[in-house]
């Protein structure tokens, strides 16, 4: 069985929605952004204010590399995942990617004040879904709305992964 990706920007509801699909399939939740929090020893926002987003993408490459290997997991990714095409093969390799889309009307009214990249900024976040729906789209196996509450997002996705891992796994007729 593969693990599921999630995919989407920031605010979209990767790591509630995510959390409550492992917990349905019992699996192991990952966040990338904690991950990284996690071996870095400092914030996000800080990593970006001290040695720069492309310092950040390095790290985030390694903990993709390192979900990735995972089994039985459920990964929520940072929004920028997708920005690097290594991190989408790593990804896909053992898991199947959904992109997690909140419309951009309801991301607006999320509080966003500690995503480096957004702060709260409306142009800028406007701009970065204009820019990232097109990849995460691309990247993605399906796109899931979060545009209701995250246990009917959670479920479709359950349910999308249940009947693609029940294909993968029929017989082929001889
Ligand atoms: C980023 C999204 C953030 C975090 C970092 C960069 C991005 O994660 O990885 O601030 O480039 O979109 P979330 O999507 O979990 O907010």
């Amino acid at each position: 069985m593969k693990n599921i990706v999630l995919i989407g920007m920031p605010g979209s509801g990767k790591s509630t929605v995510g959390k409550q699909v492992a917990r349905t399939l019992d699996y192991r939740f990952f966040d990338t952004d904690m991950m990284i929090e996690q071996a870095a020893g400092i914030p996000i926002s800080i990593i970006f204010e001290e040695f720069g987003e492309s310092h950040f993408r390095d790290l985030e490459t390694a903990a993709a590399r390192h979900a990735a290997i995972q089994t039985r997991a459920v990964i929520s990714c940072g929004g920028g995942m997708i920005l690097r095409e290594e991190n989408v093969m790593a990804l896909r390799k053992n898991g199947l990617l959904f992109y997690l889309c909140r419309p951009l009307a309801q991301l607006l009214q999320t509080d966003l004040f500690d995503r480096p990249l957004v702060q709260n900024d409306e142009q800028r976040l406007t701009a970065l879904y204009e820019q990232r729906a097109p990849l995460y789209e691309a990247s993605a196996a399906f796109t899931i709305f979060n545009d209701k509450s995250a246990q009917h997002a959670a479920d479709e996705i359950v349910a999308a992964y249940r009947s693609e891992e029940d294909e993968s796994l029929e017989p082929i007729d001889s």
